[in-house]
């Protein structure tokens, strides 16, 4: 009887980490981001519901295209809890993401969120990939209409292949996805990771370490 308890315990506690792994169910209709609570929560705090207004679950201007003008031609703009605080427990953002001529999202991941992306104008280069050992790239050409998936913490990238312009849309399955650009996380920390540390992670020299930290 005592070993039934403990396995269905066992039992229990395996699915209750599995279900807590990504953002809990609602347990009410919404819970609209109380973004002037001090109280800390995982997620943000309810309003009164009597408080919340239609403004709280909106957002305009997606239709502007972000700005491409930098080093990578590529801009991002988020529509998710910080935006919307109507997003806050519901487990879904939005983000629309733009490309100059050979612009790129540079690697990264989203620690939070699998992503799903589909191309509304121009054709872009997609890619992402799998984990250690195999660090297989599964990547594609994708045209206007077409939709690719990022699975969740995998690193992925877009690049603009097409003449002109490119946009699209995706979707996340978080409030909250969270982004690490490799790059910037590896070769522009604050403080610095050790150069020497760095050289000896990506076989290189030093300098060329130095080279590349001194970018970000
Ligand atoms: C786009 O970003 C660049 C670089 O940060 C800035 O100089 C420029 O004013 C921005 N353009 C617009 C339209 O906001």
């Amino acid at each position: 009887m005592a070993k039934t308890i403990l396995l269905l315990s066992l039992v229990a506690l395996t699915f209750s980490c599995l279900a807590f792994a990504f953002e809990p169910s609602p347990l009410q209709d919404f819970c609209v981001a109380d973004t002037t609570s001090p109280a800390r929560v995982n997620g943000l705090a309810c309003k009164d519901p009597m408080m919340v207004q239609a403004s709280d679950f909106s957002f305009s201007g997606l239709h502007i295209p972000g700005n491409t003008s930098n080093a990578v031609g590529f801009g991002a703009k988020a529509v998710n809890v910080v935006q919307v605080p109507g997003l806050n427990t519901l487990g879904i953002s939005l983000v629309r993401l733009d490309y100059a001529p050979w612009g790129i999202n540079p690697p990264h991941t989203h620690p939070r969120a699998s992503e799903i992306l589909t191309v509304i104008e121009g054709s872009l280069e997609v890619g992402f990939v799998t984990s250690n050992p195999e660090n297989r790239l599964i990547s594609k050409v994708l045209q206007k209409g077409d939709v690719f998936v990022f699975p969740v913490g995998l690193v992925h990238f877009q690049r603009n292949v097409g003449h002109g312009n490119a946009f699209a849309i995706a979707a996340l399955s978080s409030q909250n996805p969270g982004v690490i650009t490799i790059a910037n996380a590896v070769f522009g920390s604050k403080a610095p990771i050790a150069s020497d540390l760095l050289a000896k992670a990506f076989q290189v020299d030093k300098k060329i370490v130095e080279q590349i930290q001194w970018k970000f």
